[in-house]
C-alpha cells in the first residue's frame, strides 16, 4: 500500500468517527509515525510503507477514535505522562533506527529531486545500499540498523556528488551489472548500457552453434561486450580492442573480476594492429553520437563519460563506415558484422554495410521499438 492510499484510508477512517479536518489529522499522525515533516509527505506519495509502520498508524488512529481525541490532544497527554515514563520511553526510542533512517532517505531523495535527478528514489536507495554494504533490493530489510556518523557522512557526500554535481550513480558506486555480470566502472570508460545487452544477445545467438568462434570487439571500453561474450561462449576466442590505454586498464581489471581466460585485449586504432583475418564475428558499439547532439547531452554523460567513447566528432557515421569497409577483409566467408546503432542510424548503417559487401540478415529493435542492432553477413564466395 502506497503512502497516498494510506493517507486516504486514514482520512476516511477519521471521517467515520466525525473528526473535523480528517485529512489534516491523518497527515499529522502519519508524519509523526514516519518521523518526517508533514510537507514531506507530498513528495513521497509513491512510497511503500513497511508493515510495522502501517500497524503503528492504525494503532494511533484507533486510540484517537476510541477517546474521541485529536492528534494534538493525544500528543499533549503523552507529553504529560512522559516524565513518569521517561525510562520506558528511552528503551522504546532505542528499539529501532528505522524512522530516523527513513527520514534520512527521504531527505536525500528530496535533495536529488531538487537537482532534477531523474530516478531520485532509486539512486538514493543505491547509494544507501552501497554505503551500508547490502544489495539495494534488501535495503528495507536492513533499515532498522544504526547508520554510523561516518556512514552518514559518506551518504551525504555521495548524494551531493549525484545531485549537485550530477556525477553518474555508476561512477559513485564504482561497479555496475551488465548482462548479470559485474563490471568496475569509472570516468575512464563508458558505463555499459542496458541497450547493449540486445547486441550481446544477438551475438550469442549467432555464435552458439559454431564450435570455436573467433570474435573481435572493436571499441571494447570497460570490456562489457568482450567479457560477456567470452563468458557466455566459453569455447570462443575473443579479442577486444580499444585505442584508449585508460579504457584497456579497466577492461583488464574486469577480465580478472570475471575470471575470464579466453579473451585478450589489444591497443589499436580500429584495425591498425589486428593481424588475424579469420573472424567469425566482428562486433562493435562505436562512438556514434553526432557532435551537435553531443553538446545537448545530459550533464551526467557530457561532464563525466569519456568524449571519445561517445562521439566521432563528426556526423556519427565515421566508425560505421570505416568498420564496414575494412571488416570484410578480416572475416571468414559467411562471418558476421554486428553493430549497435543510434536511434535513427539503422537505415544509413545498413546501406554502408551493403555497399561493403554485406547481406543484411538482422535489424533488431529494443523494447520501445527503436532500431538498435544491425547484423550483416559476409557473402559466401564460391
Ligand atoms: C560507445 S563506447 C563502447 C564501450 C563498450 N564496448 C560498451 O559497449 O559499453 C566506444 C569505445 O570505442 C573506443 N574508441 C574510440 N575511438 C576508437 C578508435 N579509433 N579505435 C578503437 N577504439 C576506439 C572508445 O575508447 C570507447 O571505449
Amino acid at each position: 500500500m502506497r503512502l497516498l492510499e494510506i493517507i486516504e484510508f486514514s482520512k476516511e477512517y477519521l471521517e467515520k468517527y466525525s473528526f473535523s479536518k480528517p485529512r489534516l489529522e491523518s497527515e499529522k499522525v502519519i508524519s509523526h509515525i514516519l518521523g518526517i515533516k508533514r510537507i514531506e509527505l507530498y513528495s513521497n506519495f509513491e512510497m511503500e510503507l513497511e508493515q510495522v509502520e502501517k500497524d503503528k498508524i492504525k494503532a494511533f488512529l484507533r486510540e484517537m477514535a476510541r477517546g474521541r481525541k485529536t492528534f494534538d490532544e493525544i500528543m499533549e497527554e503523552k507529553k504529560k505522562n512522559s516524565s513518569s515514563h521517561d525510562a520506558e520511553e528511552k528503551v522504546l526510542e532505542k528499539k529501532s533506527f528505522k524512522e530516523e533512517n527513513i527520514q534520512l532517505l527521504s531527505k536525500s531523495i528530496q535533495y536529488l529531486k531538487k537537482y532534477q535527478v531523474e530516478n531520485a528514489r532509486l539512486d538514493a536507495e543505491y547509494i544507501f545500499a552501497y554505503v551500508l554494504g547490502v544489495k539495494r533490493i534488501s535495503l528495507m530489510l536492513n533499515f532498522d540498523i544504526e547508520i554510523s556518523e561516518e556512514q552518514k557522512n559518506l551518504i551525504r557526500q555521495y548524494i551531493i556528488r549525484r545531485g549537485k554535481h550530477r556525477e553518474p550513480l555508476q561512477y559513485i558506486v564504482k561497479e555496475w551489472e551488465f548482462y548479470g555480470h559485474p563490471f568496475k566502472v569509472d570516468s575512464r570508460v563508458l558505463i555499459p548500457r542496458q541497450d547493449t545487452e540486445i547486441l550481446v544477445e544477438q551475438c550469442i545467438h549467432l555464435m552458439k552453434d559454431i564450435e570455436n568462434p573467433k570474435i573481435l570487439d572493436i571499441g571494447t571500453g570497460s570490456g562489457a561486450i568482450s567479457i560477456t561474450l567470452a563468458k557466455e561462449l566459453p569455447n570462443s576466442e575473443v579479442l577486444g580492442l580499444d585505442v584508449s590505454d585508460e579504457a584497456l586498464k579497466v577492461a583488464v581489471e574486469n577480465r580478472e573480476l570475471n575470471g575470464v581466460t579466453n579473451l585478450k585485449f589489444l591497443k589499436s586504432d580500429v584495425f591498425q594492429h589486428v593481424k588475424e583475418r579469420n573472424y567469425d564475428l566482428i562486433v562493435s558499439n562505436p562512438p556514434y553520437i553526432p557532435v551537435e547532439e553531443y553538446n545537448e547531452l545530459m550533464p551526467e554523460v557530457k561532464q563525466y563519460e569519456p568524449k571519445m567513447a561517445l562521439t566521432d566528432n563528426g556526423d556519427g557515421y565515421y566508425f560505421y563506415k570505416k568498420i564496414s569497409e575494412e571488416s570484410i577483409n578480416y572475416l571468414k566467408n559467411g562471418g558476421y558484422l554486428a553493430f549497435e546503432v543510434g536511434y535513427n542510424q539503422g537505415e544509413t548503417v545498413s546501406l554502408f554495410m551493403k555497399k561493403s559487401g554485406f547481406q543484411i540478415v538482422g535489424r533488431v529493435t529494443d523494447y520501445s521499438g527503436i532500431e538498435r542492432v544491425i547484423i550483416g553477413r559476409k557473402e559466401e564466395k564460391e
